[in-house]
């Protein structure tokens, strides 16, 4: 009898890093449920994967922001008499407008899409997978996670740090259940993302095409990981070099650092 077959929850599978882990875990034979708000490119998306890659692929949409989703999102999952054997946290976005002009409507929507959707989505699923002893949690954070601070874009940086400590966390309670948990940790990325939050041409003016990654290898480098039950991964030299500043600079210098990154994007 050979492997039985797996299923992968993806959140903010409508484009950009989603979608490419959506492709990645399609090639590697795994079904796959792909949830966003936007149904039109989840369906084409889904589409192409049962085309290419011969997999089931499941359409669900969901409004992250709004409280309750989660719970909603896995009931939709159960009543359709599937089951979810790996997580892939990964919907988000975010606001360079700073604390202070930023509508806190839009802090709540942040803080439950990027912090409280990937906790209630792991409370919910975890048991299953570590009842039958496999499961993958891939929490997509950020190098943003492993800075002092992100000025302008206030609680985007916290965010990401909290998901990178509690993929830690995780890592510890889940060894030797069959459950693997990662936190991947992507510098600037090929995406829709710098478009949604305005500044895609201060981030294309402000950092050189060699701080850029391409999302498919993004995608591969994070799924690997998690196959390999790495706590942390952080893609390319260049992410992990400004990674390592970040943790070793003392705080009024590593500030400073990011403090100009900020002026330079326009967002102090
Ligand atoms: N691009 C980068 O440079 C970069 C760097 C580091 C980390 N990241 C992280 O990577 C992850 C993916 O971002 P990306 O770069 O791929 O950006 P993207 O292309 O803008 O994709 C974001 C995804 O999140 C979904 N999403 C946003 N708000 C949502 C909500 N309220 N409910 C449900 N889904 C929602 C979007 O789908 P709908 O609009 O259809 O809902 C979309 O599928 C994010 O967590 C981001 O913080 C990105």
């Amino acid at each position: 009898m050979g492997e039985p077959r797996r299923t992968i929850l993806i959140t903010g599978a409508s484009a950009g890093i989603g979608a490419a882990l959506a492709r990645e875990c399609a090639g590697r034979g795994y079904d796959l449920i792909l949830t966003a708000r936007r149904e039109a490119p989840l369906l084409a998306l889904a589409d192409e994967l049962i085309a290419h890659h011969g997999v089931v692929a499941s359409v669900i949409t969901a409004d992250l922001a709004e409280p309750g989703a989660p719970a909603a999102l896995v009931e939709e999952i159960t009543s359709r008499g599937l089951s979810v054997d790996g997580l892939i946290n990964n919907a988000g976005f975010s606001r360079t407008t700073g604390f202070l002009s930023t509508d806190p409507a839009d802090h709540a929507a942040m803080i439950r899409v990027m912090l409280t959707a990937p906790v209630e989505l792991s409370r919910l699923l975890l048991p299953g997978m570590t009842a039958r002893g496999w499961g993958r949690v891939l929490n997509v954070a950020s190098l943003a996670g492993q800075m002092p601070a992100t000025g302008g874009d206030t609680l985007y940086g916290p965010i990401k740090s909290f998901l990178i400590k509690a993929s830690q966390g995780l890592w510890l309670e889940t060894q030797g259940t069959g459950v693997h948990v990662t936190a991947l940790c992507p510098g600037y990325t090929y995406t829709e993302f710098h478009d949604v939050n305005g500044s895609r041409e201060q981030v294309s003016s402000a950092y050189p095409k060699w701080m850029w990654m391409e999302a498919d290898r993004v995608a591969r480098i994070g799924w690997d990981a998690v196959e390999a039950n790495r706590p942390r991964v952080t893609p390319g030299v260049a992410n992990n070099v400004l990674a390592a500043l970040g943790g070793m600079l003392p705080d009024a210098l590593a500030l400073r650092m990011v403090g100009g990154h900020a002026k330079r994007l326009d967002r102090l």
